[in-house]
């Protein structure tokens, strides 16, 4: 009984962790391709700095680009918009794509 009570707290945490901005499960995946296949380059978060200084930050992108056009440059293959030698070719499918942007969508300040 008592580790019922405390999974239910820790779900309780978890869950008002979530609400502090609205993530729906797809931006929780797309979250994990940055994770995976971002990261190590751009920051990925709201805040902070990219491990590598030329790539910006995936918030910046996500303000400075309508979504619209970055899922015709993922679509065609993400290497598009990269000049950098270190960018590894990388080619998503639609789904992921659209985890993804669904996920830079939740780095947008909020309108209200
Ligand atoms: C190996 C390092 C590396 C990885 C991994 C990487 N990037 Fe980049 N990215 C860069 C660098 C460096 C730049 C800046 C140079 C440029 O604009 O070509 C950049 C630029 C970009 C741009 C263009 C930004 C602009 O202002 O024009 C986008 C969009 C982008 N990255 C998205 C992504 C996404 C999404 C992923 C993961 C799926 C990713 N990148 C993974 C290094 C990387």
């Amino acid at each position: 009984m008592k580790n019922m009570k405390l999974g239910l707290a820790a779900t309780a945490l978890l869950l008002s962790a979530l609400q502090a901005q609205p993530v729906q499960a797809t931006a929780a995946r797309g979250r994990v391709i940055v994770q995976d296949n971002c990261s190590r380059c751009h920051a990925i978060g709201r805040t902070g700095k990219s491990p590598l200084a030329k790539a910006p930050p995936l918030r910046i992108i996500a303000k400075k680009y309508p979504l619209e056009n970055l899922e015709e440059a993922f679509a065609e293959g993400i290497v598009v918009s990269h000049n950098a030698p270190e960018m590894p070719p990388f080619e998503m499918e639609p789904g992921a794509i659209a985890d993804l942007l669904d996920y830079l969508k939740t780095l947008r300040p909020k309108k209200r």
